[in-house]
């Protein structure tokens, strides 16, 4: 395997729905293939056959009144599930990962979205993923309109979490500010309201200030 010379890197993009994870993410896989290092891309909720199954209870809409310590459980048990099953092994053979999502989601929805205790939510995290944190955390920042846009954009029935209040986004969106805030090195905020090419622009910058490179 090429890239041999670079230790697995662990590396979460996040954001609030509609920031274009998704299309960065796709860009950052083509990268690092071009470039011969061995990498997977995984999602949260999700990335396991087990994790896709919670991931339809918890974006069902049918589940509008879904208990917020469930919901937390539902996401950390998929997250659980992911770790053990996918990320890993993955690391443990020197294959970066890169996930759709990990630890900060929780924090950001379930802690500053809807108000949970934010050390308890930790300690849970620690416990479920063995302490397992990413080595390097993008956050795609953009405003709410710019991000409602987007998501009308995608045409599809919106989901459970998609369907909270517009104050309940803000809320998260400030959350993931604040998280970045307090862990500046790892968590990289990158503007999310500039065209595609150039936020991956930023990010490759970003990446090889970093030294992932
Ligand atoms: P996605 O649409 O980006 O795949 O994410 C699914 C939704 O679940 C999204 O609205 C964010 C939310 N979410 C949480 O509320 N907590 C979590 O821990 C995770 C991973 C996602």
């Amino acid at each position: 395997m090429k890239g041999k010379s670079f230790p697995a890197r662990f590396i979460s993009f996040e954001g609030i729905d509609g920031c274009g994870k998704s299309t960065l993410m796709d860009g950052l896989s083509r990268w690092l293939d071009e470039a011969g290092i061995h990498s997977i891309r995984t999602r949260e909720p999700g990335g396991t056959p087990m994790g896709e199954s919670v991931r339809e209870l918890l974006l069902d809409p049918a589940y509008k009144g879904m208990n917020q310590q469930a919901e937390v459980l539902l996401y950390t048990a998929s997250r659980a599930q992911l770790v053990d099953e996918v990320i890993r092994p993955a690391l443990e053979k020197g294959i970066w990962v890169l996930t759709d999502r990990y630890i900060d989601a929780t924090l950001a929805y379930q802690g500053y979205g809807r108000g949970l205790d934010l050390a308890i939510l930790r300690r849970l995290q620690d416990w479920a993923t063995g302490g397992l944190w990413p080595d390097r955390t993008i956050l795609l920042d953009c405003d709410l309109d710019t991000a409602m846009l987007r998501m009308r954009g995608r045409n599809s029935r919106p989901d459970r979490m998609e369907l909270e209040t517009r104050a309940f986004h803000q809320r998260v969106r400030d959350g993931y500010l604040a998280l970045a805030a307090e862990e500046p090195d790892r968590i990289l905020i990158m503007d999310a309201s500039k065209s595609v090419e150039e936020v991956a622009e930023d990010l490759h910058a970003a990446l090889r200030r970093a030294s992932m490179f």
